[in-house]
Parts: C-alpha cells; sequence; structure tokens
C-alpha cells in the first residue's frame, strides 16, 4: 500500500486546500483553529517517524488519519467531541474519494480513538496516531500557549494526558521523559496572569 497515495493527498487537501468545506471553515474560525495547520504537519512527522519503527502499520491508514483526526474541530456540533466529529467526517469523505470500505472502517477507527478517552487505540495504525498526537504536543508550543491564556492548570493537565498516551510506545515514553520533566518545571514557575 502506498503510503502517500492520492487519498492521503485529499484527505490533507480536505483541510488545507481552499475549495474544501473544512478549509473554509478554518479560514472563517476568526483564528481559533489557525495553529491546526502546523499541528498536523508536526503530527505527520512523528508518524512517519513512527511508521518507520513500525513496519507492519498500514502507511496510508496513519497518514489520512492524521489529516483527518482533528476535522472534527471544523465540522460537526461545536458540542460534540471532535474525535466523533472526525469520525462521522472521516466516514462521508473517504468513500466520495475512492476509499474502499476497508479503508474507511480503518480510518474511522484512528480518529475516533486518538484522544484515547472513551474509545481506546486498538489497532497499530490507531497507536501511532493517538502517540503522533500526544508526542507532537511536547515538540511544539502549545502548552505556552495555553498558558499564556491564563490556563496553567489546564496546560500541566494536558502535558500529563499526553505522557500517558505516549506510554503506549514505552520505548518512547523513556526517550520523552525528559522533554515531559522540561516542560512540567517550565509550567511549575510560570507565572499566572
Ligand atoms: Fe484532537
Ligand atoms: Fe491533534
Amino acid at each position: 500500500m502506498n503510503v502517500d497515495s492520492e487519498i492521503v493527498s485529499k484527505a490533507k487537501a480536505h483541510l488545507l486546500e481552499q475549495e474544501s468545506i473544512a478549509y473554509k471553515n478554518l479560514k472563517a474560525g476568526s483564528g481559533k483553529y489557525s495553529y491546526l495547520p502546523r499541528h498536523l504537519a508536526q503530527v505527520e512527522r512523528w508518524a512517519r517517524r513512527l511508521l518507520g519503527e513500525h513496519p507492519e502499520a498500514l502507511g496510508e491508514v496513519v497518514l489520512a488519519s492524521v489529516w483527518l483526526h482533528d476535522v472534527g474541530l471544523l465540522i460537526g456540533p461545536e458540542e460534540v467531541d471532535h474525535a466523533v466529529n472526525s469520525e462521522v467526517e472521516a466516514k462521508r469523505f473517504l468513500p466520495i474519494v475512492g476509499a474502499s470500505e476497508e479503508l474507511v472502517g480503518r480510518v474511522a477507527h484512528c480518529v475516533r480513538a486518538h484522544r484515547c478517552r472513551d474509545v481506546q487505540p486498538e489497532t497499530i495504525e490507531a497507536k501511532i496516531l493517538a502517540v503522533s498526537d500526544s508526542a507532537s504536543h511536547m515538540t511544539d508550543t502549545v502548552y505556552i500557549e495555553i498558558a499564556n491564556r491564563g490556563e496553567r492548570e489546564a496546560a500541566l493537565a494536558k502535558l500529563e494526558r499526553d505522557l500517558r498516551d505516549v506510554s503506549l510506545f514505552p520505548e518512547l515514553r523513556d526517550e520523552v521523559t525528559s522533554l515531559y520533566q522540561g516542560w512540567k518545571n517550565l509550567l511549575t514557575v510560570y507565572p499566572d496572569n
């Protein structure tokens, strides 16, 4: 299965190209989700790395899921968990661009389980997505942005959830532990506004 398939390109375009509903909603969202293109690019980097370490995983499933896992922030009712909205949108969108029923099902599970809350990642592809999503926060500026909004406790809670989810791959947990500790140290002394 080709990792950079036509379907992956179309999932990416669904988020980032001007003719898509998701892109229009991103632009209309008054900057609320302006971090998404950067976030998705970061998640993609982690996903490609982890795919290299887990050759048994289906790359097309993982990468299509990278581009669709947060689409539910832009499409669907705001009061509904965005993982649920993303699953609905993946099931609507992927068949239109020619994805097989099997691919749709595999991607739907990945996006639905990416928050490791009410639905846990069961497949290697879903684990790679969830771990990539969490690890990407540790190599981005998201905790500082949350703390800057005056929500230092929320940033610390997110950091804890991210370490928990990265632990799906114990060897990666060891690798990011110093990063986790660094962010924790910083957030602990970060001045509240
Ligand atoms: Fe998400
Ligand atoms: Fe995400």
